[in-house]
């Protein structure tokens, strides 16, 4: 797994889950670039990301939290996107056909809910992901997808790898399809994923720069560029999608 620089910086602190991880919270924090603290309580920043031995977890920290939010690639949750037919969409727009499975870049890998759908529908993934509190949940939930009881755990994250980086500094290859998600306001969706899209506000703040992840896009060798936007929402490029 290799790193390039990262640049995002996240309004986030680290927090032991209980006294015995303190030692594990100063290390991750000195890694992260970021504050620690002993407890919820002490933190000022929206979202703290809580440490214990084998476990990292954000919450948000405002009244009436939602809850927890983790990267684990085997949750039940990822097992109900799976099987429950999310993928057809993601898969067809990124043009899996039948005998073809393309290279895809995650150039906004977020929590890593689509890369690792596409990685499950047999495509390579390559995750960007500028937050370096992001990407260091993705590494460890890829460590442990890696090891996991499940086959097809496994298998699909054989196929995902991750970097921290700026996406608009990476260069793509001409056989790779583009995904794109950024964080566009108008989104709706369940209860999780509105409970995801809030943690990743309260980390950087809504809706930002997706004019130049796009622009980046185009000006890349790729013959796919695919971008998730709600039904119906308003076109943001300027060529009309092939679907919608
Ligand atoms: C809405 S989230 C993506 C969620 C993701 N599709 C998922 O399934 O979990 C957008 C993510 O893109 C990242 N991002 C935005 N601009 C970026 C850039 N230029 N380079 C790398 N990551 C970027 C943000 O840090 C954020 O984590």
């Amino acid at each position: 797994m290799s790193s390039m620089a990262a640049s995002a910086q996240s309004r986030c602190t680290v927090v032991p889950a209980h006294p015995g991880m303190s030692h594990r919270a100063k290390l991750i924090a000195r890694e992260l670039n970021l504050t620690v603290a002993k407890g919820l309580d002490q933190i000022s920043d929206p979202v703290a990301l809580m440490v214990d031995d084998s476990d990292m977890w954000l919450q948000e920290n405002k009244l009436s939290p939602p809850g927890p939010v983790r990267v684990d690639f085997a949750s039940p949750a990822m097992l109900y996107r799976r099987r429950g037919g999310h993928n057809e969409l993601l898969g067809k727009a990124v043009g899996i056909r039948r005998g073809r499975v393309p290279r895809v870049i995650d150039a906004t890998a977020g929590l890593g809910r689509d890369a690792y759908v596409l990685a499950d529908l047999g495509c390579s993934v390559t995750m960007l992901e500028r937050s370096n509190v992001l990407a260091l949940l993705l590494e460890e939930a890829l460590k442990l997808a890696l090891i996991s009881p499940f086959d097809e755990v496994r298998r699909a994250a054989a196929r995902l790898s991750i970097l921290r980086c700026d996406s608009t500094t990476f260069k793509a290859d001409s056989d790779q399809v583009i995904y794109l998600d950024p964080m566009f306001e108008d989104r709706k969706g369940s209860a999780a994923a509105k409970k995801d899209l809030s943690v990743l506000q309260a980390l950087h703040g809504a809706g930002a720069g997706h004019e130049e992840l796009v622009a980046w896009a185009f000006s890349q060798p790729v013959a796919r560029i695919v971008v998730k936007r709600p039904l119906k929402a308003d076109v943001i490029t300027k060529g009309r999608p092939l679907m919608s």
